[in-house]
């Protein structure tokens, strides 16, 4: 028992047969905040020790807009004070006296109380009863809040026929009576103990916690979530996706969205009339619209591109362009990324992952945007190969909690064999990204000495399976109603 409980069980034993008001409840108990007395009485009634009587009386009271009506008069009353206390009053009169919204309804009041225009003034036949009618109305609502069936039901239904004026709001009354097992329990039951609602260093530190009374908290009861910060979904993804690479050993790799298409395609080994690097699905910059690149690097490049260098390939034939490699773009995809790593790096054996934003011409719809984020991650070692690549991407979904991966042949100018990694979700296969082994046009101008597993995934696409969105947009819209009611991830 709590003790506002202890506190009023204690006052109700004292008039047993007695039927106890809030008022009489709040005095007896000294009390002056309603809640706690409703509150012991809610909690007592639970017990069985005291019976709780409810009335609903429909009530009556002046609505919000009709406050100004009882603070300054009805319309009509204020209408028809200023006609009898004006001589000749007239529409024009009327019309300078009071404002737009109010002179007209103000004149159709009056009509219907019998006022009229005659050769131009305000007249009535017996402007007594106007005049006591509109007492009578003002009367009515000066009563207010009343309970319904005390009201003048005329008067009622003609206030209820304007907008605003009055409104009807059903009362709850209560009442306590102690019940026979309320009056057995014992007056050592209901001292009222100093209880402790919040654990102390001091109290703990003392022995006085031995003996302390604790208060309960009912942990089902309804409360209102209380609003704090937190991450954007899309951060707390990126995080979680980061936390798995790492867990698995892989090194996060961060580096420029601004690039040069020779890094961004050439040294993948993209053809220079790919129709991907079409202006339609490339950001090219204007500044710097040209980045220098180092001349043996471009050079080793175009011998690959056009006759397939030392590798053994054909290459794509035609004539390459220094000029084309070194335009300068956003780049669209974060493999330009862990390529130049490789370059950086090409004997050390390597898992690394970045989880980055890429740009492309896209129009945006419910599955496309310009700017997007890409999961991308290489292993180079001796001995990798496509199971391993297949085995580690499957890893990676279970621990996102997407065990059902599958793989299927595609094609892509850098990897041999390439692959296209699918998850099953709400029994349909997603595509969710690329990935394969980087070919020998590609490794071998960099001296790259080992195989190099590569991949590079949509993390919108995911984002939308994680929080089970069907249009990707919103992501991005800043809708806080939805950020506040998103999981946390
Ligand atoms: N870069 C590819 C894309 O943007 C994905 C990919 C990365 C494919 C690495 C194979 C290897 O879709």
């Amino acid at each position: 028992m709590l003790n506002p409980e202890r506190r009023m069980l204690r006052t109700m034993q004292t008039n047993p047969s007695h039927e106890w008001t809030l008022a009489e409840v709040l005095e007896a108990c000294q009390w002056t905040d309603q809640a706690v007395a409703a509150g012991a009485g809610h909690g007592l009634t639970n017990a069985g020790f005291v019976k709780t009587n409810e009335e609903h009386q429909e009530t009556i009271r002046v609505a919000q807009e009709g406050q100004n009506a009882v603070a300054d008069g009805l319309l009509e009353a204020r209408v028809w004070n200023w006609i009898c206390s004006t001589e000749g009053a007239d529409m024009a009169g009327l019309q300078a006296t009071f404002q737009r919204h109010e002179a007209g309804p103000g004149v159709g009041l009056l009509k219907r109380l019998g006022v009229q225009l005659e050769s131009g003034s305000f007249m009535a036949q017996d402007p007594d009863a106007v005049t006591s009618e509109i007492a009578k109305r003002t009367e009515f609502i000066a009563g207010l809040p009343a309970p319904i069936q005390t009201l003048d039901q005329t008067m009622l239904h003609h206030f209820q026929s304007r907008k605003g004026l009055v409104e009807s709001v059903v009362m709850t009354t209560r009442t306590w009576t102690i019940t026979p097992m309320g009056q057995s329990v014992e007056a050592a039951a209901l001292v009222e103990q100093q209880s402790v609602s919040e654990i102390t260093t001091e109290l703990l530190q003392s022995d006085a916690w031995k003996d302390a009374d604790f208060r309960s908290f009912d942990v089902s009861l309804e409360s209102t979530t209380p609003r704090t910060g937190r991450s954007h979904p899309m951060q707390a993804l990126i995080e979680r996706v980061r936390s798995i690479f790492l867990e698995m050993g892989f090194s996060e790799l961060v580096d420029d969205y601004v690039q040069t298409a020779g890094w961004n395609m050439d040294a993948l080994f993209i053809p220079q009339d790919h129709p991907a690097r079409e202006m339609q699905d490339t950001f090219y910059l204007e500044n710097p619209a040209s980045i220098d690149l180092p001349k043996d690097l471009t050079d080793a490049w175009g011998a690959i591109h056009e006759h397939g260098g030392d590798t053994g390939s054909v290459g794509w034939g035609g004539a390459f362009s220094e000029a084309t490699s070194k335009k300068g773009l956003l780049r669209t995809h974060t493999t330009v990324n862990t390529i130049q790593y490789l370059a950086e790096n090409p004997s050390e054996p390597c898992r690394v992952f970045s989880v980055d934003r890429v740009f492309r011409k896209e129009a945006i719809d419910r599955t496309h945007l310009p700017e997007f984020h890409q999961i991308e991650g290489i292993i180079m070692e001796e001995g990798a190969n496509l199971q391993m690549l297949v085995a580690t991407l499957k890893t990676f979904y279970a621990k996102m909690g997407y065990p059902e991966v599958r793989v299927r042949p595609a094609y892509f100018p850098y990897t041999e064999p390439s692959l296209e990694i699918e998850v099953k979700w709400r029994g349909k296969w997603l595509e969710l990204g690329g990935a394969g082994i980087f070919r020998p046009e590609v490794t071998e101008p960099l001296g790259i000495a080992s195989p190099v597993l590569a991949w590079g995934m949509g993390l919108e696409r995911l984002a939308m399976l994680v929080l089970g969105l069907d249009d990707i947009r919103q992501l991005y819209i800043s809708d806080l109603e939805w950020l506040r009611n998103q999981p946390i991830l």
